[in-house]
């Protein structure tokens, strides 16, 4: 991705549905001397979500929109981080599928993080079949986001090893931990930092 003129940095607009952990990680990288991109929205689905707090924290506009619409909320999302000169957009537990028209809208300037080493486990409920399957590792991911669920081109990857004593919270908490690094470095390997 090519920096705007006068090193300014990335407007982005990061999209939750629970926590925020990813969120928070996101906003102190933001406020980094060495970071590309500055978080200037939060958009969720989810009212209640516990992340919306760090948009008073960091003071970071923030927008809630049911997407029981997908249309109508996606064509009233378009226009406002239009408004608010939205140049790129991370989700991050964001458990919403968005269209193919919107994901044209910001072609190639959408990452995820998911919590595996794509392309195994895409979709939901990742942990409990990772478990199930007795895998030796499992892991987290930032891609970019095309149109087909969790399948666009990864960016990087970090491989968690799983103990045999590991449950699906311990294992979430675990691969957590290093999303919060992952996600920070995946962007600046984007913009070639
Ligand atoms: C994270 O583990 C993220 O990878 C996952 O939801 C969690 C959100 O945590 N995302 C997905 O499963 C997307 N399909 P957070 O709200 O604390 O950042």
């Amino acid at each position: 991705m090519v920096l705007s003129t006068g090193h300014n940095r990335v407007r982005t607009a990061v999209f939750i549905s629970g926590t925020g952990s990813n969120l928070k990680s996101l906003a102190i990288f933001s406020k980094t001397k060495i970071s590309p991109i500055s978080i200037n929205f939060i958009v969720s689905n989810n009212s209640k979500a516990k992340g919306l707090n760090y948009a008073k924290k960091f003071k970071i506009k923030k927008k809630v929109l049911s997407f029981k619409n997908k249309k109508l909320s996606e064509n009233k999302l378009l226009s406002i981080l239009k408004k608010n000169n939205i140049e790129m957009i991370c989700l991050a537990g964001f458990m919403k599928i968005l269209s193919k028209n919107f994901i044209k809208k910001f072609k190639g300037k959408i990452l995820n993080i998911h919590p595996s080493l794509l392309p195994k486990y895409k979709g939901l409920n990742t942990h409990q079949r990772v478990l199930n399957n007795k895998e030796k590792y499992s892991g987290c991911t930032v891609h970019f986001v095309n149109a087909r669920l969790d399948s666009g081109k990864i960016i990087l990857q970090k491989k968690v090893r799983i103990s045999k004593k590991d449950t699906e919270t311990s294992l979430a908490k675990k691969i957590l931990a290093q999303e919060h690094k992952l996600y920070p470095k995946a962007i600046l390997k984007v913009f070639n930092l």
